[in-house]
């Protein structure tokens, strides 16, 4: 495996150097990222010197370099994980094929859409959470919003990096068009709904990290089993910066719940509600935001039965979750899954064909994953004495796409009218008072050690670096 230079314009272990056309293709592309990042990437945090770790190797080791950095002059690099020796395609109708090099003729604008749909999500969520410095609960969290920032930067390199190399003219028009669509923009949207819209407050944000880029995980998992090898090299190493994107949403949310709970028993208080007396996030408006970004996110797996899954899947091109730890045949002509459906007023399951039933399956993975870390949260309150637990929503609720879209259900999964979920759905969702409640704590702490009021301090800081560490320095 070649090293990586950081003398290079753009750092790369895949190497660059050999492929001058390749090279200046890039080059050629960089200069409109970064106008791209200093009019939509994080607002007036141009000249901050921030701790951020640096990706310069892909060794399991050390792969990360920490330092203070000005955005704008992050290495945003392209980094592959190592190559298998002898990889195979492990599924479909190729399975047991040797992995491919470069991209199968008849597979072209298959894995070009995939790999745009991804790609498109990265600079999304950073014109999302553009905003959100100038509210930062300490210079701690504003350190792993900048971190999270600059690596779906990279994680937009990454997938740039495959529509130039492997993708000719059509590959470079659509790396153009990664920076031209923006996030809510009504004419040049975003590919995916629940990228384009704002994060305006940091709860959202730590929910955004562990629902929404929980969703990127398993997509990226999904593709980490492709044969076509590039896209899995690369999802293998953006897997591992994702991780602690995960970890910030995870151990965001412990944190908020952490003092809601100590502001509870401090008080003695038995009514919820009451938190917002102490300046807390209370647990049922907490719930009502689980409850949001959960069925957006349900939403971004896709159809329940799709016949495109089915068709990446045959083709060998998109995998499920953990693909070649599942014991099967891995081609599933004549398989069943269970899907849910909607029969009438009644939420079934009914047996499919499990090649249709691929999305679904992605998405089942996903909700396990996902209540792993509600189990956590409810310790947390369940430690303290309050009786209240967090739940995630019924895959029912709040749908727009697939057969739940049709219907109007509560988070527990009864199917109710139309003129009932008008009435009721302020119960479930936040409305604009629980917002401008949120709002109204959105108050940046930049001091030193300082920890907004409504979010515990973590119980260790970043890089074995104390909690009250300068991670963000000001000019
Ligand atoms: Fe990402
Ligand atoms: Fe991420």
């Amino acid at each position: 495996m070649a090293g990586i230079n950081y003398s290079d314009k753009i750092p790369n272990n895949v190497n660059l150097d050999d492929d001058p056309r390749l090279q200046r293709a890039l080059e050629n592309w960089q200069p409109k990222f970064l106008d791209w990042w200093k009019e939509l990437g994080p607002h007036n945090a141009l000249n901050h010197d921030v701790y951020l770790r640096t990706a310069v190797s892909v060794e399991p080791s050390g792969w990360a370099h920490f330092d203070y950095v000005k955005m704008p002059e992050y290495r945003w690099g392209i980094f592959l994980a190592p190559a298998e020796k002898d990889r195979k395609v492990n599924f479909g109708k190729h399975k047991g094929d040797a992995a491919w090099q470069q991209v199968p003729g008849e597979y072209r604008s298959e894995l070009r859409r995939l790999i745009v749909t991804q790609g498109d999500t990265e600079p999304a969520s950073v014109e999302q959470q553009r905003k959100l410095g100038l509210t930062a609960p300490s210079l701690y969290d504003l350190r792993n919003l900048y971190q999270v920032n600059v690596e779906e930067g990279r994680h937009l390199w990454a997938m740039v990096y495959l529509l130039h190399a492997y993708f000719g003219r059509d590959g470079r028009e659509e790396a153009e068009a990664m920076l031209e669509r923006h996030a809510g923009n009504p004419d040049k949207p975003r590919i995916l709904q629940a990228f384009n819209v704002d994060t305006t407050d940091w709860l959202s944000f730590h929910l955004f990290t562990y629902f929404q880029d929980r969703d990127g995980k398993f997509q990226l998992a999904a593709l980490s089993e492709s044969g076509f090898d590039p896209l899995s090299r690369t999802c293998r190493f953006m897997l591992t910066e994702e991780a602690h994107h995960l970890f910030v949403g995870e151990s965001g949310i412990s944190r908020i719940v952490q003092r809601t709970a100590e502001i509870m028993k401090e008080n003695k208080l038995s009514d919820p509600m009451d938190v917002r007396k102490f300046g807390g996030i209370d647990f049922p408006t907490l719930q009502k935001y689980i409850n949001f970004h959960y069925s957006i996110c349900l939403d971004l797996f896709g159809q329940e039965l799709s016949t495109n899954a089915a068709t990446y899947y045959t083709m060998g091109i998109k995998g499920r979750y953990g693909e070649t730890k599942i014991a099967d045949d891995h081609v599933l002509e004549g398989m069943t899954y269970r899907v849910p459906g909607v029969q009438g007023e009644k939420i079934i399951e009914s047996d499919e064909p499990a090649l249709n039933a691929i999305n679904q399956r992605l998405r089942d993975d996903y909700a396990t994953d996902s209540q792993r870390g509600m189990d956590g949260f409810n310790k947390i309150i369940a430690a303290h004495g309050i009786n209240f637990t967090l739940t995630l929503p019924n895959r029912a609720f709040h749908r727009n796409i697939g057969p739940f879209a049709q219907v109007r259900t509560t988070p527990t999964g009864q199917i109710i009218t139309q003129a009932e979920w008008d009435k009721r759905h302020g119960d479930w969702l936040p409305t604009a008072e629980d917002k401008a409640y949120i709002q109204s704590l959105m108050k940046p702490v930049l001091e030193i050690g300082k920890f907004a009021n409504y979010i515990a301090p973590p119980q260790r800081g970043i890089n074995r670096q104390p909690v009250d560490f300068e991670y963000v320095k000001f000019h």
